[in-house]
């Protein structure tokens, strides 16, 4: 009853208006700012996109150095940070701290009444996008046992948090630019994607008032789970299980037979129903990586063949279940070397720009409102209390 929908999943319910990014699932367009992705994949950069999202327009030169420069300003962490961080058991998941440190920033700045300024908002954005790298490279040495290393900031964004998470004194990293690209190339994929289910937590946390990092925090739980920012781990792990080429087929027949609970993670996508033009790019870019950096891996073999087995299966056909973005990511990941554990959080370094965007946005829009779902009650009608000594 009430006067409302029931919609499950909220396949119906747009939340908020939003200027920032456009999707057309049917077609297989994506646009930041109006900005096609395809265009933006090649010709921009990570750093420019995140000012794109952010301010609505591509920067001319000077703004880019301003933005490039505040960013470089903010990259170190309070040194209490490592406190925080030592607290975690050796084996903690990368995600699981990226959630805590991020939300800890709270604590760093904490006055809410602040983000009624224009500008401290635009800097807790500008702190976001700038320490979540050095925070995620913080959690991945310290999983290993790694002293940590503080940001160089003579390096460009996406080579220095490389260098922050892999470098060990003793040997200097030797970036591959295909590899550096292919990382570039695969945070510009996953900055935005408009009302997804991290985005709305963060929206829906931000409607509440709350403070920017806890909004972000909170994004970083949501995009945690298998269905969403988790799947590229999850890929990976499919594939070790599935172990060798032979054994794809039963693993295509085992995601068909819903008895079994088993779905191809990597495959399919609530909003693109014919191609995510994101794993079209990525695609290309994957087999670029293997070939570049002659990697021979026994699970990439899997996945290759996973994808032939499963594009022509008339089951995903029929349901147009393709290979999405996190199918092609976390192969690019393994094949750059980035332990499985870390590819959510990868994610979650780019997804940061997005986030902050939508934060700013709504808390700039006159119509925000604190986001309040209705529900289909299905629960017991009126009934009397019985003593418990009766029941
Ligand atoms: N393997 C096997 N069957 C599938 C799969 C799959 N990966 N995905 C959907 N189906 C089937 C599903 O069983 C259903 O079949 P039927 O119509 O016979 O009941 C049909 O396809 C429609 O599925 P749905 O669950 O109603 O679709 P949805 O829009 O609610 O879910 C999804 C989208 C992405 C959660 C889902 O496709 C899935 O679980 N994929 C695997 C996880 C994954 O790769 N997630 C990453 C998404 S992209 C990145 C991101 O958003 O973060």
């Amino acid at each position: 009853t009430g006067c409302f929908t029931y919609d499950n999943g909220f396949t119906a319910t747009a939340a908020c208006r939003s200027a920032i990014t456009y999707i057309d699932g049917d077609a297989g367009v994506l646009m930041y700012r109006g900005y096609p992705i395809e265009q933006l994949a090649k010709q921009s950069n990570f750093v420019e996109v995140a000012y794109l999202l952010m301010h609505g327009e591509l920067p001319k030169q000077d703004e880019l150095a301003k933005f490039e420069g505040d960013i470089t300003h903010h990259t170190m962490l309070h040194e209490a940070f490592k406190n925080f961080l030592d607290g975690f058991r050796h084996d903690a998941h990368p995600m699981a701290m990226l959630m805590g440190m991020v939300g800890s920033m709270a604590s760093f700045y904490h006055n809410n009444l602040d983000y009624e300024d224009p500008a401290e908002r635009r800097l807790a954005a500008i702190r976001l996008i700038a320490k979540v790298p050095t925070i995620a490279a913080a959690c991945y040495r310290y999983s290993i046992g790694w002293p940590l290393r503080y940001p160089r900031n003579n390096l460009e964004y996406v080579t220095r948090f490389l260098h922050m998470m892999k470098e060990v004194p003793s040997e200097p990293l030797e970036l591959n630019p295909v590899a550096a690209k292919a990382l570039d190339l695969l945070f510009i994929l996953h900055a935005d994607h408009e009302q997804n289910a991290s985005t709305s937590t963060v929206r829906l946390v931000g409607s509440t008032g709350a403070n920017p990092y806890a909004c972000v925090a909170a994004g970083v739980a949501a995009l945690w789970g298998p269905a969403h920012g988790g799947a590229n781990e999850a890929v990976l792990k499919m594939l070790g299980e599935i172990g060798r080429p032979e054994n794809v087929q039963s693993a295509v027949d085992k995601a068909k037979d819903k008895e079994s609970g088993f779905r191809l993670m990597g495959f399919g996508h609530r909003v693109y129903k014919n191609f995510d033009p994101r794993a079209k790019i990525i695609r290309e870019m994957t087999y670029k990586v293997l070939d570049e950096l002659g990697v021979n891996d026994p699970l990439l073999d899997v996945a290759i063949k996973l994808e032939e087995a499963a594009l022509k299966d008339e089951y995903f056909i029929q349901r147009k279940l393709y290979p999405n973005v996190d199918f092609y990511s976390g192969i690019i990941y393994k094949a750059l070397g980035i332990p499985t554990e870390m590819f959510t959080v990868m994610f979650a370094i780019a997804r940061t720009a997005g986030w902050v965007s939508h934060w700013l946005e709504q808390q700039a829009d006159p119509e925000n409102k604190i986001g309040r779902p209705r529900q289909v009650y299905t629960g017991a009608t009126e009934r009397d209390y019985v003593a418990i000594g009766k029941r």
